[in-house]
């Protein structure tokens, strides 16, 4: 297997060399593969790094695969070539469900994943998605920052077989439409692209709407070609993956936070001392709450440069969504 592809691509992650960062990270993955073969071959190598490998959806420039590589330079920084992280954006390991199992396994160390891949298995983080329940990125921050909300983290590891080192998150929802918003029967019949998540799905189906899960690496081709009407979204991909180009009406909505959380795995874990263990874990969570914490002066940048554009923006509160915000209390929590 070569590891440089004609064209530049590193082969074994087929990351984009138009890239930085990923052109750092092909280089890393190189001189892994050659300390491999080298290995493979009897020859030793000088006391090699010990490799940990993080994994993520989201693409090179999102606030949490910088947030990926912030940890990764931390590491090397800390540990000076004893220890090194290599990041894999942009699903380069898979689904969020398929990097939980290889968590699970101990064959990937870390994780950021949309708490999502977590409330679909178990219910008592779908109360994180409670529409209206903060009413802003700086409450979603406060919130995801609390000992309460870490809680619900500390049954992890017999639960999962991971170890959740704390939350960051992508904001607040909003809704991008193609077709006017006026009013919320507006929403009736409409197709809205929605995470796979329960929470999500019934809050669209009690506003009468058509919910349709999609990952969101599917979006920009669904937005683009008309497969869906609107998408239940956050203001830094509206912007930075330029959804607004193919849907210029934005219900300025705040209706849900989008947390995220940051986990190690707790088999792989095992295998390191544990004061490695925890001081990996807290460089990690370091990052993921500086995310957090700029998030909420991000959005309003964000949310400057939408309104630049010129696209039709219409700031709602809970009042226009109806009953359904307080229909989800009792149909979606656990009692
Ligand atoms: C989404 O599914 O909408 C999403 C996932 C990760 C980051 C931001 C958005």
């Amino acid at each position: 297997m070569a590891i440089f592809q004609a064209g530049g691509k590193c082969a074994s992650m087929s990351c984009p060399a138009a890239y930085g960062t990923a052109v750092t990270r092909c280089l890393r993955h190189a001189r892994h593969y050659i300390a491999s073969l080298l290995l493979l071959w009897g020859f030793s190598m000088p006391a090699a790094a010990t490799l940990f490998r993080i994994g993520l959806i989201t693409p090179p420039g999102h606030q949490w695969t910088d947030a990926a590589d912030a940890f990764a330079s931390a590491v090397a920084t800390q540990y000076g070539g004893e220890h090194e992280v290599i990041v894999y954006p942009s699903r380069q390991l898979g689904t969020e469900a398929q990097m939980l199992q290889l968590l699970q396994t101990g064959a990937l160390d870390f994780a950021i994943l949309t708490v999502s891949e977590l409330s679909n298995r178990l219910p008592r983080f779908n109360a994180l998605y409670a529409p209206y329940r903060v009413g802003s990125a700086q409450q979603a921050a406060e919130l995801l920052g609390s000992a309460a909300a870490r809680e619900l983290l500390a049954g992890l590891p017999d639960e999962l077989g991971v170890i959740g080192t704390g939350y960051t998150m992508a904001g607040m929802r909003h809704i991008l439409s193609r077709k006017p918003l006026a009013q919320v029967q507006d929403l009736q019949g409409i197709k809205v692209r929605i995470t796979p998540l329960a929470p999500v799905r019934d809050f669209y189906r009690l506003l009468g709407a058509a919910p349709t899960p999609m990952p969101l690496s599917s979006v920009f081709d669904a937005l683009a070609n008309g497969q869906i009407d609107a998408i239940d979204m956050d203001l830094e991909s509206i912007w930075t993956l330029r959804y607004y180009e193919y849907a210029d009406t934005l219900l300025l909505s705040g209706h849900m936070m989008f947390p995220a959380v940051g986990l190690m795995s707790a088999r792989g874990s095992l295998r390191l001392p544990a004061h490695l263990r925890q001081a990996l874990a807290a460089l990690l969570q370091q990052q993921l709450e500086a995310v957090l914490n700029r998030y909420p002066a991000l959005e309003a940048q964000w949310l400057n440069q939408l309104q630049a554009t010129g696209i039709t923006i219409t700031a709602v509160d809970a009042a226009w969504f109806g009953e359904a915000p307080v229909q989800w209390q009792q149909h979606t929590l656990p009692p």
